[in-house]
């Protein structure tokens, strides 16, 4: 950031990037920019995750988000946060971490703790904002003791973890290279590469908006647009789109 508070412009693979060092959400300041802009921030002081929780945004984490164009029926696009993950997964996996895996909708984990989440919006119809919250140096649970043991960062997973800046160009690349391939083939390609990234017939416990009992079940995958199948343990199966999940826990 510049002294005026201004962001530092670049263009890196392919996209405008604004860089600031503090903002309170890089989503917010996404909001009315155009597709290919991106935007990330230092720290956060009023970073947002999904479903109105706080996301702690302390110095050392990437904390980006993407403003990516949405073309046609905005259910075309309704897959887009697994996708996204997908993109930051392959990024993972080039820099060796294998055991990386995705929690529906699109947590990424490692084991039983959180390395990376997304909180995907649309302020406009033809474009959406694809926030990226990814932990890497920073140390959250010091922000909030009551996270120790549920997050992990990538400096914990590798010996030479990338810098920021390393990553950030990496999954620029890689979001751009996915927006293609869904643009040329549709999210029904995508359906083999998504069997491989969770780990299936997990035991689940929702909750789901508007009811107060949880759902319990296992995991079974997604289908075609992206929406969560499920088997409860009376064995009726039933498939739940993201709008009406509040709360996913494996157990
Ligand atoms: C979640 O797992 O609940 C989603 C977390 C998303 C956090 C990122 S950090 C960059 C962008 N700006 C925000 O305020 N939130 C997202």
């Amino acid at each position: 950031m510049k002294p005026d508070g201004s962001a530092v412009l670049n263009e890196v693979a392919g996209w405008t990037l604004h860089q600031h060092i503090e903002l309170a959400s890089t989503n917010d300041s996404a909001r009315s920019l155009p597709a290919w802009h991106a935007v990330c921030a230092r720290r956060q002081h009023a970073g947002r995750g999904r479903e109105q929780r706080v996301w702690i945004s302390d110095e050392g984490g990437l904390w980006l988000s993407l403003v990516v164009p949405t073309p046609g029926p905005a259910q075309d696009w309704q897959a887009l946060p697994l996708l996204a993950a997908v993109a930051v997964l392959r990024v993972l996996k080039s820099l060796g971490v294998d055991q990386a895996r995705l929690r529906w909708p699109n947590d990424i984990l490692v084991g039983d703790r959180k390395l990376a989440g997304f909180l995907v919006e649309r302020f406009h119809p033809d474009r959406a904002v694809v926030g990226l919250g990814l932990n890497l140096f920073n140390h959250p649970e010091q922000v909030q003791p009551a996270l120790a043991g549920l997050t992990l960062r990538l400096a914990d997973l590798l010996p030479q973890p990338p810098c920021r800046e390393e990553l950030l160009e990496k999954i620029l690349q890689e979001m751009r290279r996915v927006h293609s391939q869904v643009l040329s083939s549709g999210f029904a390609a995508w359906m083999g590469e998504l069997e491989g990234v969770w780990q299936i017939n997990r035991s689940i416990r929702l909750i789901l908006h508007g009811e107060n009992e949880p759902l319990e079940g296992y995991f079974l995958g997604v289908n075609e647009q992206g929406d969560l199948r499920i088997q409860e343990k009376s064995g009726e199966l039933r498939t739940l789109s993201f709008s009406k999940v509040h709360l996913l826990t494996e157990h």
